[in-house]
């Protein structure tokens, strides 16, 4: 149980406050219905009257150990009895040792210094500005199935559609393709997606002048993109691609990384070093808003000579970096990265079982703890179950509505529901959410 004190009684009062008065993310705000949340712990949210709702995607898939660890909230206590902020150049132990430990993590413990953010999306701010200021070029590329952030360059970068409402963002951002196994933009079979891919890009930088790009940022998972998990050689190839060219490969691991898809970054599944990783979420499990730039050696000694022409208020906040300390710690402790890659097989199982009952289900696909199931109006055909890029979550809003009704909470847009339970969710709690969607795509076949 959590400590704070219990809201009974208040619910409708908080939910109509919310709507006066706080502007939500994503959303025409007339209409919106707020479920309030009184405490949660481990894999449940818990309102005031009592009802527990299942958290099967880790919020906005970044509680990955779980709601309100004791070790992590305790740290957070300790640190704010201690110090809650100084000027990012005044140093501070648990900064100090949370980059160490990032430096460790990372890929080979090739990525060296890290400059930390608020967040996600100033974590990709920032990488495109290092990467300007290091390479000397321009332009950046990044993926049309793509999300960065929603702050104006971050949001330039993403393919994704949210970016459309907000143009014309940044200049010299330049959107490809990458590979979609289940449905190929190149109108290939799977076994030859990674090539076909590669030559699209190298196609790409031919017409923009590779001098001129600074970096390439892939999510090595694209995550709500579609969740689609690249094709054996593709990041390898990038890497090649990047290396051959002086462009520098910046991953987005904001989603992936901290064990969600069952290594500590996700670029690890295929041995591949970035020049830059950016991350946020699980690096403190959303517990305190926190997220970073990972450099390499090389980008880390430029800056010993250059000044690095960027800073944030909160740029390592005290409170912050004392919650990721504890949650890498809980990392290691539990064995959280090790155990989502064993769950994978129990989760491939569990959601494969869906797509036997329900013809809806065109494609379960995922690695580790993070999954997603495509939804497709015809399996033939693979028509989306909801248009990709709709205006609008379409149908989708009515099954998340089922999924409500039945006390599990699950992140879908489109014709894609994202399962990313936290990481030390129990099988008998896999069972239960696989379970209120079984019913949930029962309700609106
Ligand atoms: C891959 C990826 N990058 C960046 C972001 C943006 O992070 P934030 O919302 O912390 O700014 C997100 C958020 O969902 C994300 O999924």
């Amino acid at each position: 149980m959590s400590q704070v004190e219990a809201l009974p009684g208040r619910e409708v009062e908080i939910a109509e406050l919310t709507r006066h008065r706080v502007l939500v993310s994503w959303a025409a705000q007339a209409g919106l219905k707020h479920t309030v949340i009184d405490h949660a712990e481990g894999s449940y949210l818990y309102t005031p009257d009592g009802r527990r709702i299942l958290d099967f995607s880790s919020g906005l898939i970044c509680v990955n150990v779980g709601h309100n660890h004791p070790k992590v909230v305790e740290a957070i206590r300790r640190q704010a009895g201690r110090v809650t902020y100084v000027t990012p150049n005044f140093a501070t132990d648990v900064r100090a040792q949370l980059a160490d430990a990032l430096s460790r993590v990372s890929p080979r413990g090739a990525l060296v210094k890290t400059l930390f953010t608020s967040g996600g999306a100033e974590a990709n701010e920032n990488a495109i500005k290092i990467a300007r200021l290091y390479t000397g070029r321009h332009k950046v590329l990044a993926s049309y199935r793509s999300y960065h952030g929603a702050t104006l360059g971050a949001m330039t970068l993403s393919g994704d559609q949210r970016r459309l409402a907000v143009e014309p963002g940044i200049s010299g951002v330049v959107h490809f393709f990458t590979p979609y196994p289940y449905r190929s933009p190149f109108g290939v079979p799977p076994e030859q997606e990674t090539e076909a891919a590669l030559k699209h890009l190298e196609d790409v930088l031919l017409y923009e002048g590779p001098e001129n790009v600074a970096a390439i940022f892939l999510e090595p998972v694209i995550g709500s993109g579609g969740l689609i998990v690249p094709p054996d050689g593709y990041l390898r190839g990038v890497r090649e691609v990047c290396t051959r060219h002086g462009i520098l490969m910046v991953l987005d691991e904001v989603m992936t990384g901290f064990g969600r898809t069952g290594r500590w970054f996700a670029a690890e599944h295929w041995d591949v070093v970035p020049d830059m990783i950016t991350f946020a979420k699980g690096v403190t499990s959303g517990y305190v808003p926190l997220g970073g730039v990972m450099m390499s050696q090389p980008i880390a000694r430029y800056f010993d000579e250059h000044v690095f022409w960027g800073g944030l208020t909160y740029s390592g906040h005290p409170l912050a970096c004392a919650a990721g300390l504890a949650n890498l710690e809980v990392y290691e402790e539990q064995g959280l990265v090790e155990r989502a890659a064993r769950m994978e097989v129990a989760m491939r199982e569990k959601l494969g079982r869906l797509a036997e009952r329900h013809p809806v289900v065109g494609d379960v696909r995922g690695k580790g703890m993070f999954w997603g199931i495509e939804l497709v109006a015809d399996r033939k055909t693979r028509e989306p179950w909801v248009p990709w890029n709709t205006k609008g979550p379409g149908r989708m809003k009515e099954l998340l509505g089922q999924l409500a009704a039945r006390d599990v909470y699950v992140y879908g847009r489109w014709n894609l529901l994202y399962v990313a339970p936290p990481l030390t969710a129990s099988e008998a709690e896999l069972d239960e959410g696989v379970s209120g969607i079984d019913s949930a795509l029962a309700a609106v076949a």
